[in-house]
Formats: C-alpha cells, sequence, structure tokens
C-alpha cells in the first residue's frame, strides 16, 4: 500500500480533523501518502475528484489542526446508495485512476451502510465520528435483535427491536463512545447551568432541546448541568409524571429546567416534534420537540396556576424552549475527544495495512483496563438483512421514575467524562477569545487556505 484517502461524511463533529491528524501521523510513520477528498462523497462522484495531498514529503500540512472544530477537507451528507452499482464502479475508476489502494471513511451509522458494497471494490475502512453517540452496539449480539414487518402504508418494511435477551454490561459496548459526543455534551451541559440562572431570576421554567435524532446520549450526559428533568427518546414521555413534577420544583425553587433529546416520544410512541423531514441518506431530521412539550405544558398547567403565584399572568410567559443547536457540533473538541479521536483515526489505517477490508475503529472500554481502540469487523454491525441501525441508549442507563440517569447510566457516565476536560481546554478560551486582534482581524477560514492546495484527477499522470 502506497497511497490512502481519507474522507469526512455526514454532519460535522467538533473531532474530525483530530481522526484526520491521527491517521495522517500514522501514514507518515508507515511512509504512505494520504490525499484528503474534498466534501466527503461529493467527491467521488465529481468526475474531477477534488482531493488535497495531506502529507507531502511525509510531513502533515500545517493547515490541519487537531485542535480545530469541523473538518478541513469539508464534509456533506451525500452518500454511497449501495443499489446503485454503476455509480459505485465509477468511485472504484476514479480512485483507481488517482492511485487510491484503500480508503479511510470517517462517518456515522449512514457511511457505515454504504461500507460494503466499497468495501467490494477497493479496502475500505470505517473511523468513527457523531455527536449523537449512535455507531454502536450496546452489547455484540444488539443486530440480530431486529425483526422486520412489511410496512402495509407504503411498499417497503418497518424494523422493530424484539425485547433483549442480552445481560448489559458497561464492559461489552462495541464503540462505547464516538468522538465528537462529549464535546457536545460539554457544550450542551454548560448550556444547562447557564440557562439555570437566567430561569432562577426571573421564576421561569425552561425547556432545553439538545440533538441526537433517536438517541438520547447527549441528553443523559446534560446531567452534568444538573437539570431537573431529563427526558430521552428511548423513554415515552409520560406527562402527567412530568407535570406533577415540574409543579413540586416550581413551588420549592421557583424554577424549573428540563432537558429533552429532540425525538421524544409521546405515550403512543409518536414523535413530539413538529416537522419530521429526511436528509439525503434517509436520517430524520427532527424540528419542534421542545416547542410541542411546551405546548402541552402550557394547556395542562395552564395561566391560574401561574397566576396563583403571582410568577407571571401566564403559563406562555413563565415557560420558555431554547435549542442547544448547532453550537454542540462546532468548535474546539475537548481532550476526550481530541485524544481518542486521533487514536481511531491512526487504527483505521493500520486496519488497512492489515489488510482488514470492511472494518471500524472502535473505542473500547474495560472497568479494569480503561481505553483502547481496536478493530471491529463492519459487517457485525448489520441486522439479518444486511441494515445498520442507529444505536439507541440503552433503556438501562436511564431512571424514568426520577427522569434522569440511573445508578447504571451514571457509571456509563464517569469514565468518559471524569477527565475529559484537558487544562489546554481551559487556557486556550483564557488566551484567545479576548485577544484584542480578534477586533481587529476578519475571521480566515481554513476553507481559503485548503482551496489553494485543491488537486483535481485530470492534472495527475
Ligand atoms: O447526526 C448529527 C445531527 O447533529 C443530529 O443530532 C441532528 O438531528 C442532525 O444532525 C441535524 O442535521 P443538520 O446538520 O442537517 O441540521
Amino acid at each position: 500500500m502506497k497511497r490512502i484517502g481519507i474522507l469526512t461524511a455526514g454532519g460535522d463533529t467538533p473531532a474530525l480533523n483530530a481522526t484526520i491528524h491521527g491517521a495522517v501521523v500514522r501514514a507518515n510513520q508507515l511512509k504512505l501518502e494520504i490525499y484528503g477528498f474534498i466534501k466527503g462523497f461529493n467527491c467521488l462522484f465529481n468526475p474531477r475528484v477534488p482531493h488535497v495531498h495531506l502529507n507531502p514529503l511525509f510531513q502533515e500540512i500545517p493547515e490541519l489542526d487537531p485542535t480545530k472544530g469541523g473538518t478541513l477537507i469539508g464534509s456533506s451528507r451525500d452518500y454511497v446508495d449501495p443499489s446503485k452499482k454503476d455509480e459505485l464502479d465509477l468511485i472504484a475508476s476514479r480512485l483507481k485512476h488517482l492511485g487510491i489502494d484503500g480508503l479511510i471513511c470517517i462517518g456515522g451509522d449512514g457511511t457505515l451502510n454504504g461500507l460494503q458494497p466499497l468495501a467490494e471494490r477497493l479496502p475500505t475502512v470505517l473511523a468513527p465520528k457523531t455527536i449523537d453517540n449512535d455507531l454502536g452496539l450496546n452489547f455484540p449480539s444488539e443486530p440480530d435483535e431486529w425483526v422486520r414487518a412489511v410496512d402495509s402504508s407504503r411498499s417497503g418494511f418497518v424494523y422493530k427491536r424484539t425485547p433483549s435477551s442480552a445481560v448489559f454490561d458497561l464492559d461489552q459496548i462495541v464503540n462505547y463512545a464516538t468522538p465528537g459526543y462529549a464535546t457536545a455534551v460539554m457544550v450542551s451541559a454548560q448550556g444547562v447551568e447557564r440557562i439555570r440562572t437566567t430561569a432562577e431570576s426571573h421564576r421561569r421554567i425552561a425547556i432545553i432541546e439538545v440533538m441526537g435524532r433517536h438517541s438520547g446520549y447527549i441528553a443523559l450526559g446534560t446531567a452534568y448541568g444538573q437539570p431537573d428533568i431529563i427526558l430521552v427518546p428511548e423513554h415515552v414521555v409520560d406527562i402527567e409524571r412530568v407535570v406533577d413534577r415540574v409543579k413540586y420544583l416550581y413551588d420549592l425553587q421557583k424554577n424549573v429546567v428540563i432537558v429533552c433529546g429532540e425525538g421524544i416520544v409521546d405515550e403512543e410512541g409518536n414523535e413530539l416534534a413538529e416537522s419530521r423531514s429526511t436528509d439525503p441518506g434517509g436520517n430524520v431530521v427532527f424540528t419542534g420537540a421542545a416547542d410541542a412539550l411546551r405546548e402541552r405544558l402550557i394547556h395542562i398547567i395552564g395561566d391560574s396556576y401561574f397566576q396563583r403565584y403571582r410568577r407571571g399572568s401566564s403559563a406562555t410567559e413563565a415557560i420558555f424552549t431554547r435549542k442547544v443547536g448547532h453550537t454542540q457540533r462546532g468548535g474546539r473538541p475537548i481532550q476526550f475527544d481530541r485524544f481518542y479521536a486521533a487514536s481511531l483515526g491512526s487504527k483505521a489505517v493500520d486496519l488497512l495495512v492489515e489488510g482488514r477490508n470492511n472494518a471500524v475503529s472502535v473505542l473500547q472500554y474495560q472497568s479494569s483496563k480503561g481505553f483502547h481502540v481496536e478493530g471491529y469487523d463492519g459487517n457485525r454491525f448489520r441486522d439479518r438483512w444486511g441494515l445498520i441501525h442507529a444505536r439507541e441508549m440503552h433503556p438501562l442507563l436511564y431512571d424514568p421514575k426520577l427522569m434522569k440517569p440511573s445508578k447504571l447510566g451514571i457509571d456509563y457516565l464517569l469514565p468518559i467524562f471524569t477527565d475529559a476536560i484537558g487544562n489546554d481546554d481551559t487556557e486556550y478560551i483564557r488566551q484567545t477569545l479576548f485577544d484584542p486582534g480578534n477586533l481587529v482581524q476578519p475571521y480566515h477560514s481554513i476553507n481559503t487556505d485548503i482551496h489553494k492546495r485543491i488537486r483535481y484527477i485530470d492534472a495527475v499522470d
């Protein structure tokens, strides 16, 4: 193997550059050339294949900064459709023309879905990323627990989980945490802390929505910001219990902070989010869960409750929503993400070199030893029909009565977060945020620099 390619696919995370950096450092050690493909799979659908040589003379280009969020080679939601064989053949021939002997895709569950058809054409491996922490398995036999039935409302199938027959053990999790998750939780927990003091001052009830699609891992992690109630998509929202708890807390402390995952569901199992569109990869995009929950609370609690306490003239005034939004996905990755993202990128190079085609580099945890990286066969993530399902938070990590992490949930979070923030993370803020230079210099985008390095297939002999 002489030359490999790397791309970042799907929604960005703060740790993508760190993963690329890990891969480049390892490629330099092994004297492999490494090309970065611009804008994920979009690049491979483009006959000119815009790319950047990331390690000329086996030196990392200076633009690659593992402490910077986003991805210097860009990303897109374009994805590889396994059924489009001609498209896949074209991609393989373009990569061959470019002399690429192996490909690393940094991606999530959508990218993993397209990995096998690519791997049938050229050696391909995946390095995981996603703030949602939904690429992995809560236990190795999890894919076998999916069943499917014919969808009577439209053509195709619906996939459902059967009750689990596996004992849940933290040491058995496949890919304990994905790069980007820790930083997203930090941003969300800080958001909770900041909203708290304003809710306290104005005697208000805040509903904070966090990302994660159907997975409640980010919501679970916001427990570090000490919200009063956490609602996750894996457990139906018991609205009566929520209202009772809200009233109890409001009576006690005159403010309440609720966190909800964007994919939370009602007693009938319907998502509260009002708009539910899909991206090109078929992933659901939710909007409006917090607003829908607010409407329900306004309706049930009513104005008189707030007037009686003289804490506002209406429920509409007292209950407000905020989304943490894309700040969860951006900015500097914290130490945990940087370190393990780089390790996973480096492991992905090793997997390619060892000939472990169609494998995924994963972050494993053992209570006796801590974290380490490994390779895992990509097909072991697939159900019996070959489909990858996004990992949901294991239901046992959450206590539906307390509406907070369970004891096991706390045990899950501790290894990730106890030392997740490095001294340099806090020092970075001190040194850079109020740098007087920020006031006079315009923002200099990495895209401007990378643009100068882009090459095209037709310029390669
Ligand atoms: O998968 C990552 C994620 O941030 C989800 O948590 C969220 O639902 C979605 O992407 C948002 O997508 P977009 O970037 O298209 O707004």
